[in-house]
């Protein structure tokens, strides 16, 4: 079996979706954000401040490095900003089979609104900013997805189903 790897705008539920896959199938479950900020010892959004959004870009492809040198299957997710990133394209085929958790523009709004952890929401209209963002990577996401599971108007144990039905099929 092949590595899991979730993928989505901020807010699509790839961490608590990821969590809640890995404890199904019996699998570690491992979040790049979270290992990113376990391993520099500061929040993402003082890595964004104090270093700039580049260097957290390379701190990202150095754990998907990282997870793909390791011999284990684990479902994994990543930060929405991640599969943008042309050097990571190649990198993310060899790790595993990746899934898209696609969310429309409503449902983030209300699942981001408030949030004063990621960075590139900061300021200034949160609408404005997701539709500019969904624009520049909704067709990478589809691109660079081995499946796309829609969670609009699921539950989260009907996405982690979807998720399973899909990596079955
Ligand atoms: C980002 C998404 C965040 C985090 C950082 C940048 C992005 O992760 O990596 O704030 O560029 O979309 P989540 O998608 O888990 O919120």
């Amino acid at each position: 079996m092949k590595n899991i790897i979730l993928i989505g705008f901020m807010g699509a539920g790839k961490t608590t979706v990821g969590r809640r896959l890995a404890a199904k199938l019996k699998l570690p479950f491992v979040d790049t954000d979270e290992q990113i900020e376990k391993e520099q010892g500061r929040s993402i959004r003082e890595i964004f401040e104090k270093e700039g959004e580049a260097f957290f870009r390379d701190l990202e492809t150095e754990q998907l490095r990282k997870l793909g040198r390791k011999d284990l299957c684990q479902v994994i997710s990543v930060g929405g900003g991640l599969p943008v990133q042309i050097q990571n394209h190649e990198l993310l085929k060899e790790l595993g089979t990746t899934v898209y958790l696609k969310a429309d523009k409503t449902t983030l709004v209300t699942r981001l609104s408030g949030d004063t952890g990621r960075p590139l929401l900061q300021g200034g209209s949160l609408e404005e900013k997701i539709e500019q963002l969904m624009q520049e990577r909704a067709s990478v996401y589809e691109q660079v997805a081995n499946f796309i599971i829609e969670t609009d108007s699921k539950s989260l144990q009907e996405t982690v189903r979807g998720v399973c039905e899909a990596l079955h099929r």
